[in-house]
Order: structure tokens, then C-alpha cells, then sequence
């Protein structure tokens, strides 16, 4: 069993996806074997990428993907999670920095931390976060777990709100944003 397991309780939502999509790359013809040399092959970049389909993933549930050894979780938020985690202030955060990799160092906003859907809107339904505890990496539990309705993790009592950023325990740090995007409707590709 894995760790994750140890953690979700629920174990229909924790499907592994093995599709992994490669992005192309157009260069000029006289340019490409200095690219080509430069870039990593082939497998070694499909394997650092993920197609995520979430068509199937209904608002108020979180399904869990295995990517570079790491759990990531993608909650499909409720309208009731998107006005809580938006109504927080960044001033009450343990962690002000949004941990987003897609953003750099910008304040840990609930709009900071959730994804710009495939038409440009960032409406907070979509939460896209490595699901490993920033304390000492164990998997905290979902589905409004803990004391402000995100995440939490039992191992030392870290409580993760609906943003995924750290409000309660000794976890340093929100949790981190993968890179990732929408690449149509209903797919997100992550890495
Ligand atoms: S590993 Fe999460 S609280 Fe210690």
C-alpha cells in the first residue's frame, strides 16, 4: 500500500495516469541540431510531463494522480470553497508566498494559487497542488479535511486550507503548485 493510500481513505479517486504527453517543439531546420543536442530526449521529457483528463471529475471531489513520484492533487472546487479560500486574507497566512511555480514569488491569493482555465479565467474551481506535507513529506488527508476545510496531516497536525496554504502546525510552507495548464477544455498537462 502506499503512502497516499495510507492517507486518502478513499481509494476510487486515486487513479494513476500513465499518459504522459510530449510538447513539440517548432525550430527552423538550420537550427534544430543545436536545439536537438541541447534538449533531453525524448523519453527522458515524456516522462516529465503529464496529460491529466478531468472531464470525469465532479465539483466537490479530488482525484489524485501519481507524477515524478509524487502524489498531485486536483480538486474540482465548490463555490463554497472558492468564497472561503477568497475571503482569506493574505495577512492571517503562516505563508504569504503563493508557492506557485507557474508565478514565482507573488502573495499566496487564493487567484494566485488556482488555475487560469483553457479560456483565460481563473474562476478558482480548479486547485492543482503536490499533495506531499511541506513538515516532512507525508500525504495529508482532503476533502475538507482539518481545521479550515482543505487538507490535513495527521503525522504532526498540519491543517492546510482550501487554498492548500498552511494555517495551523509546523509545516513551513503552503503546499506546492506543479507547473501546469489547461491544454484544452478539459485536460491538464502537468510538467
Ligand atoms: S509531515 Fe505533515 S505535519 Fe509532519
Amino acid at each position: 500500500m502506499s503512502h497516499a493510500e495510507d492517507h486518502s481513505g478513499d481509494r476510487r479517486d486515486f487513479l494513476y495516469y500513465a499518459t504522459a504527453g510530449v510538447g513539440a517543439v517548432a525550430v527552423g531546420a538550420a537550427v534544430w541540431p543545436l536545439v536537438n543536442q541541447m534538449n533531453p530526449s525524448a523519453d527522458v521529457q515524456a516522462a516529465s510531463q503529464m496529460r491529466v483528463d478531468v472531464s470525469g471529475v465532479d465539483v466537490g471531489t479530488q482525484l489524485t494522480v501519481l507524477f515524478l513520484g509524487k502524489p498531485v492533487f486536483i480538486r474540482h472546487r465548490t463555490e463554497e470553497e472558492i468564497a472561503e479560500a477568497r475571503a482569506v486574507s493574505v495577512d492571517d497566512l503562516v505563508d504569504p508566498i503563493a508557492r506557485n511555480r507557474n508565478l514565482g514569488d507573488v502573495p499566496a491569493t487564493d487567484e494566485n494559487r488556482t488555475m487560469t482555465d483553457f479560456n483565460g479565467e481563473n474562476t478558482g474551481e480548479w486547485l492543482v497542488q503536490i499533495g506531499v506535507c511541506t513538515h516532512l513529506g507525508c500525504v495529508p488527508i482532503g476533502d475538507g479535511a482539518g481545521d479550515f476545510g482543505g487538507w490535513f496531516c495527521p503525522c504532526h497536525g498540519s491543517h492546510y486550507d482550501g487554498a492548500g496554504r498552511i494555517r495551523r502546525g509546523p509545516a513551513p510552507q503552503n503546499l506546492p503548485i506543479p507547473v501546469a495548464e489547461f491544454v484544452d477544455e478539459t485536460t491538464i498537462l502537468l510538467g
